[in-house]
C-alpha cells in the first residue's frame, strides 16, 4: 500500500534550491483541477513566478483534449506551477519540452528509474503512461505574448485501479519511500532552471534522448484518415517529423499519436 508522507509546503521548499525557495507552495487536500486554480490566479493577476498549487486529489483533473486525468487522493501528485514570462504564444509549446525533460530528470534523480517521453507531453516507464502534462498560456492583454504559462503535472507513484478506459495503457512508478515533497522540489527546481533559457537546443537534444517514439512506427489519425509512419526526428520547435513508406515527410505539431509497445 502506499506509503506517502503528507504533502508539505515547508518540505517541499527544504528541497527547493536556494534561489527558489521564496516560491509560493500552496497545497490543498482536494480541488478540481490544479490548472484551473492557477490559471484563476493569473487572471487575477494574483501570482508570482513560481506560485504553485498542489492538491492531494483533483476531482475534476484535465488532460489534452479535454480528457480527464485520474488523480485519487495519496496516491499521486498533482501540481500546477506559474511560469511568470512573457514569451510568443507560438513558443509555448516549447515549455511543455522543457516541463518533459524536468520530469524524468527528476524521476531518475530520486529513483534511479529511466523514465521516456511519449511526444509531445507523456511520460511512460515499463511502456506505461505514468505521467502526464498540461501546458496552459494565459495571454496579456496584446493577445500576442504570455502573461503565465500554466504547467500541470500529475504523476501516478502508487496509483492503482484505474479506470477501465485507461487501465491498459496506466501505470505508476511504485517506488517504495519516494517522497513527494522531494520529487516536486526536484521537478521545479528542474522547470525554472530549464526555463530561463527556453530556446537552448540542449534540451531538444535531452528530449530526443529521452523518447519513446523516435525511430518507431507510430499511428495519428487526421481529417478522419489514419497514417501509419516513423518518428524521424524533434525539431527545435518541438514539432514530430515523420516519414512514411513512400519517404514522404510531414510534421506534426499537435495531433494525438499511438506507438504499440
Ligand atoms: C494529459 O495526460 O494529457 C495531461 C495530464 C495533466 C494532469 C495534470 S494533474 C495537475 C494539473 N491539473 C490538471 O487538471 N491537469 C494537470
Amino acid at each position: 500500500m502506499a506509503n506517502l508522507n503528507d504533502l508539505s509546503a515547508q518540505k517541499i521548499k527544504q528541497n527547493l534550491l536556494e534561489r527558489y525557495k521564496n516560491f509560493d507552495i500552496k497545497i490543498f487536500d482536494t480541488l478540481p483541477s490544479t490548472n484551473d486554480f492557477a490559471k484563476e490566479l493569473v487572471n487575477s493577476n494574483n501570482f508570482n513566478n513560481g506560485t504553485t498549487i498542489t492538491a492531494n486529489e483533483q476531482t475534476k483533473g484535465r488532460g489534452r483534449f479535454a480528457r480527464n486525468f485520474y488523480s485519487p487522493a495519496n496516491t499521486g501528485i498533482y501540481f500546477s506551477t506559474i511560469l511568470k514570462k512573457a514569451i510568443p504564444i507560438k513558443d509555448v509549446s516549447l515549455i511543455t519540452l522543457i516541463s518533459a525533460v524536468a520530469v524524468c530528470k527528476a524521476i531518475k534523480k530520486l529513483t534511479n528509474l529511466e523514465p521516456k517521453i511519449k511526444w509531445i507531453n507523456d511520460i511512460y516507464l515499463s511502456n506505461k503512461k505514468i505521467c502526464g502534462i498540461l501546458v496552459e498560456n494565459v495571454s496579456d492583454n496584446t493577445n500576442l505574448k504570455s502573461k503565465g504559462i500554466v504547467v500541470g503535472i500529475g504523476i501516478n507513484i502508487f496509483t492503482e485501479n484505474f479506470p477501465k478506459d485507461i487501465e491498459n495503457k496506466a501505470g505508476s512508478i511504485m517506488c517504495n519511500g519516494l517522497s513527494r515533497n522531494k520529487l516536486i522540489a526536484e521537478i521545479l527546481n528542474n522547470l525554472f532552471d530549464l526555463s530561463e533559457d527556453i530556446y537552448n537546443k540542449n534540451v531538444t537534444e535531452e528530449y530526443k534522448s529521452l523518447s519513446l517514439v523516435l525511430n518507431k512506427e507510430i499511428s495519428y489519425t487526421k481529417d478522419n484518415k489514419t497514417y501509419t509512419v516513423t518518428a524521424i526526428d524533434i525539431t527545435d520547435a518541438g514539432n514530430l517529423v515523420v516519414k512514411d513508406n513512400n519517404n514522404n515527410i510531414s510534421v506534426l505539431e499537435c495531433e494525438e499519436i499511438s506507438i504499440k509497445l
